[in-house]
């Protein structure tokens, strides 16, 4: 996606109505620039039904596996989900806590996910007296009423050890140095003639992700002071969405996350114009959210009236006037069948294969000038 000066840039949601464990399978390797979710929670809603929990983490191994493959490398999946209290079996007392958040983590963990940290959503001040144990102020059978919910956050990085140019002079003479994390090769740039040596006479060191996270340092990716003071600590205070007014759910959909989780993924994980996943998308407020920051957003629902209640939400965050100063927006409605080549679009800031190709060009330019020097 190449933006021609004075050009707006365009910028692309997608709502896919069908199976994300099928939906997914069509998306290209690496495609995705950040991933963002809340999954059903198991049997706490109508539409979150299996028979065994093993059955329903099954089914969520096969999304997360695929939300793996799709995902950019050196990139980021943040996770939204509570802890349930539910009936295990057919009789009552089989009622026990399942702690989703430890079992996502290590499930994510050994999909090849790093897990890098669990942010405790506290919701604030739950309308409950599950703490009165029914009045009976004796010993056991006390439980706290639950007021949290985790917000965890991995990290994909997978060994690749295509040699990435320097980013100084263009060149592949460079040699493979220690990983600067697990997962993250380094480089060091062995180019003598590189404007960058240290005093000591080393090259360049840097990696993929270096090189990305350098090139997004621009005034529009920079994060406001506020917003990295709300998510400083590892618990953070924010409200649920309240839905029900006088009895009545005005949002259309039984369990939305509110806006804080996506914003705080994107704006934390991603840069203007890349591309993020919600493959539990429901009212589609992760759509929502990247359409108001400037992101191209994918979100896959498989009950039909959400992608009606999605639609319906984009077109009136994107009939705000404002979104349309440095974008132009499409909104593209696809089921499951329609989507045998999807593509999306290139990050802007880093894209490995351009990265390499415009490299090659800039180390030739090098060389001539020193040739002509
Ligand atoms: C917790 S809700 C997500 C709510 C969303 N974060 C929002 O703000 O509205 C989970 C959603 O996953 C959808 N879902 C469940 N299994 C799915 C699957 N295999 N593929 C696609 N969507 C699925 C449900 O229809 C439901 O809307
Ligand atoms: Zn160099």
């Amino acid at each position: 996606m190449k933006i021609k000066k004075g050009k707006r840039m365009e910028i692309k949601h997608r709502l896919i109505h069908g199976d994300s464990s099928k939906v997914l399978k069509s998306f290209p390797d690496e495609s995705i620039h950040l991933a963002v979710t809340s999954p059903p929670y198991f049997n706490a809603r109508e539409y979150s039904q299996w028979p065994t929990l093993s059955e329903y983490l099954e089914d969520m191994k096969k999304i997360f596996i695929e939300t793996f493959r799709v995902l950019d490398n050196h990139r980021v999946f943040v996770l939204n989900v509570g802890d349930v209290n539910c009936q295990l079996g057919k009789q009552p007392w089989t009622n026990s806590r399942v702690p989703l958040g430890a079992l996502f983590t290590v499930m994510c963990q050994q999909i090849g996910f790093k897990y890098v940290d669990n942010f405790i959503w506290h919701k604030g001040e739950p309308q409950s007296f599950r703490h009165m144990n029914g009045g009976n102020n004796y010993p056991f059978y006390h439980y706290p009423v639950n007021s949290y919910e985790h917000i965890l956050i991995f990290h994909k990085h997978v060994l690749d050890s295509t040699r990435i140019p320097c980013p100084v002079c263009g060149t592949t003479q460079v040699q493979n140095n220690s990983q600067s994390e697990i997962g993250v090769q380094s480089w060091e740039c062995n180019n003598e003639e590189c404007s960058h040596r240290s005093p000591g006479n080393r090259g360049k060191r840097y990696s993929a992700r270096s090189v990305m996270m350098d090139k997004g340092k621009t005034p529009e990716n920079s994060i406001e002071k506020e917003f990295l003071q709300k998510w400083r600590k590892d618990i953070v205070t924010f409200s649920p969405v309240i839905k029900i007014i006088k009895g009545e759910n005005r949002l259309g959909h039984t369990a939305p996350f509110p806006e804080d989780i996506p914003e705080m993924a994107i704006k934390l994980y991603t840069y203007k114009g890349d591309t993020v996943l919600d493959p539990f998308a429901g009212s589609f407020t992760t759509s929502v959210v990247a359409a108001k920051l400037g992101r191209n957003s994918v979100g896959i629902d498989m009950k039909k009236d959400y992608i009606s209640l999605g639609l319906k939400r984009m077109k009136i965050t994107l009939s705000q006037k404002r979104l349309f100063e440095s974008h132009t927006h499409k909104i593209e409605v696809l089921d499951e069948s329609d989507i045998k080549n999807i593509s999306f679009e290139k990050s802007q800031v880093f894209n490995k294969e351009d990265y390499i190709n415009e490299s090659e060009k800039k180390n030739t330019k090098n060389l001539n000038k020193i040739k002509k020097i």
